[in-house]
């Protein structure tokens, strides 16, 4: 079994690169943002303000989270129901980052996490995975890029998804949301000390996936 944990801010690339070491390797990918955001769909269902602790707390009983693969694609429903891409807009991304500074929404996903990695061998991504979900994790990478970069990147993936966004909005909400991410109380988003730091401003996504492979390789015995 292997552990291999991605973390850094938004834009930086870690899904695309963990999508394709997974295929490259045989190992399940594990997007832990989309378990935040599910609970951010959620609360935005009951209208509730997703800075209220309180308020989020008691919702957390009637949500059950599950994640499940599907040709080695991952799939997150939401009490039964499969979100899709409902959970990928802009005001998600906002809903997500708020939830995930609650200390009881971490607690209440911490346990899906690391039962995946338990019973598989996983690359996942997300900002707390070398810190706190797998601390033990044979390789760990703290993926960033530029601010320019990153934004880039966001706003022509959710324009391949149809949803209009400009370059400004993208920089501007991304530029808060790591602020939110990276100083909260709990968890926040930074790398672990063992963590090897990986700038890919200037690198295409296939560079980086191949350098980040063969560091896997020195690595491990994969
Ligand atoms: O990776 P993403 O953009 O889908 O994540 C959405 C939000 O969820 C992000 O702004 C912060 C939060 N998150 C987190 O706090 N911890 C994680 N392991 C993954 C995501």
């Amino acid at each position: 079994m292997i552990q291999i944990a991605i973390d850094g801010p938004s834009g930086a690339g870690k899904s695309t690169v963990a999508k394709a070491v997974a295929r490259e390797l045989g190992i399940i990918y594990v997007d832990t943002g989309a378990l935040y955001r599910t609970i951010g769909y959620f609360v935005r269902s009951r209208d509730v303000d997703p800075k209220d602790p309180e308020g989020v707390a008691a919702l957390l009983p009637e949500i059950s989270v599950e994640l499940k693969y599907e040709n080695g694609r991952q799939i997150v429903c939401l009490n039964g129901e499969d979100l899709g891409d409902r959970i990928r807009t802009p005001e998600m991304s906002m809903y997500a980052s708020a939830v995930s500074a609650i200390p009881a929404v971490r607690a209440f996903l911490l346990e899906t996490q690391r039962k995946i990695a338990r019973e598989n061998s996983v690359i996942m991504d997300g900002r707390d995975i070398g810190t706190v979900i797998l601390p033990n994790a044979n390789v760990k990478i703290f993926l960033t890029a530029s601010d320019e970069c990153r934004a880039t990147r966001r706003r022509d993936e959710l324009l391949a998804k149809g949803i209009e966004v400009t370059y400004e909005e993208v920089l501007a909400d991304m530029i808060e949301r790591d602020r939110n991410d990276s100083t909260r109380a709990v968890a926040p988003a930074v790398a672990a000390e063992d963590a090897i730091l990986f700038d890919n401003s200037w690198m295409t996504p296939d560079e980086c996936t191949a350098a980040i492979i063969k560091l896997i390789k020195e690595k491990t015995e994969i």
